[in-house]
């Protein structure tokens, strides 16, 4: 069934799932990974696409809250759930930590239009900010999927503390470099992953860079890139409400025509660096 939104006009897709917690497992002090079952086996999903997840049968949080897909389960081959990396941050997620397994879940989905990858590129580069790991996890899958080597892919990982630096197995047991980065120095180099970043750009240029972070790490990355003339495609996390064009909630502004405003949500959340003015 398609709905039309009366304030954007756009088509809004129903894809509403009952999601059943398959696990819950906190994975540092405030990160917690969900594993559901929710799909038609042989779902499709791609890299960057995300979610809206939201407790059933409570008035409140009230909105669903968006998540990245950060990796898929698969049963016999085929795609029967996904998996997602939360961090708490406020009360949606505070509640999302404490389900328990076997929990029922509603789950939008999946939505977006995911990383461009087009199995060409030699040389790549993924940077990961804090929680925005989440989707680079499916996307180095994914990479690695069109052909591309593990060796020839980089991951600059950066976060306040070690304990923010997630999913470094995942990473390692696809074979892929993994360069860390701490503002307070407890795990690899002291300080910012835009300094390690910009020297590899400089040394050994990669023909891709996909990034997912904190504003302020992608506005950094997006001028590396058009500094050093690398293309390079972003994740925007905007605080979003419906996920499906239809309350304005997650306007992203673009840097040509001059005050003109795209929606995450359904034009993102993936934008190619270009585009957006920070
Ligand atoms: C496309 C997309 C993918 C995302 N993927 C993930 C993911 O994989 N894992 C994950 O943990 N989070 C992800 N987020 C962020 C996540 O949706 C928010 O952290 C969550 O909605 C906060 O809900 P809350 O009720 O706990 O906090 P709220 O009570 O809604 O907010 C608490 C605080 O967090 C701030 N906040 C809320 N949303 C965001 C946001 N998007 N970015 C920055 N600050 C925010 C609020 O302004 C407030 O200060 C994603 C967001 C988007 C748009
Ligand atoms: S329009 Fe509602 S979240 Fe994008």
């Amino acid at each position: 069934m398609t709905e039309i939104s009366p304030q954007t006009g756009h088509a809004i897709k129903q894809r509403d799932h009952q999601a059943k917690v398959l696990w819950n497992k906190k994975i540092s002090s405030s990160c917690f990974q969900l594993g559901l079952s929710c799909f038609k086996p042989g779902f499709q999903a791609v890299s960057g696409q995300f979610v809206m997840v939201r407790l059933e049968n409570r008035n409140w949080p009230l909105l669903s809250r968006p998540f990245s897909i950060c990796n898929l389960i698969y049963t016999d081959g085929m795609a029967t759930g996904l998996e997602l990396l939360c961090k708490v941050v406020g009360n949606g997620t505070a509640a999302l930590s404490q389900v328990k397994k076997g929990t029922h879940l509603t789950v939008l989905g999946p939505l977006g239009n995911g990383f461009d990858v087009t199995g060409n590129d030699r040389s790549i580069c993924l940077v990961a900010g804090g929680i925005g790991v989440a989707p680079l996890v499916l996307l180095g899958q994914t990479l690695i999927d069109k052909g591309i080597a593990p060796e020839n892919i980089t991951v600059f990982m950066g976060g306040y503390s070690q304990t923010d630096l997630l999913c470094q197995d995942d990473f390692q047991s696809m074979g892929i470099q993994l360069i860390l980065t701490t503002d307070d120095g407890s795990s690899g180099a002291k300080g910012l992953v835009t300094v390690p970043l910009k020297t590899r750009i400089q040394t050994q240029p990669p023909d891709m860079i996909y990034a997912c972070g904190p504003s302020g790490m992608l506005k950094a990355v997006a001028e590396l890139s058009r500094h050093y003339q690398v293309r390079c495609q972003l994740s925007i996390e905007t605080v979003m409400a419906c996920g499906v064009g239809a309350c304005l909630g997650c306007a992203v502004e673009i840097r040509q025509p001059s005050a003109k405003y795209l929606h995450t949500c359904i034009d993102g959340p993936v934008f190619n660096a270009d585009e957006i003015r920070f």
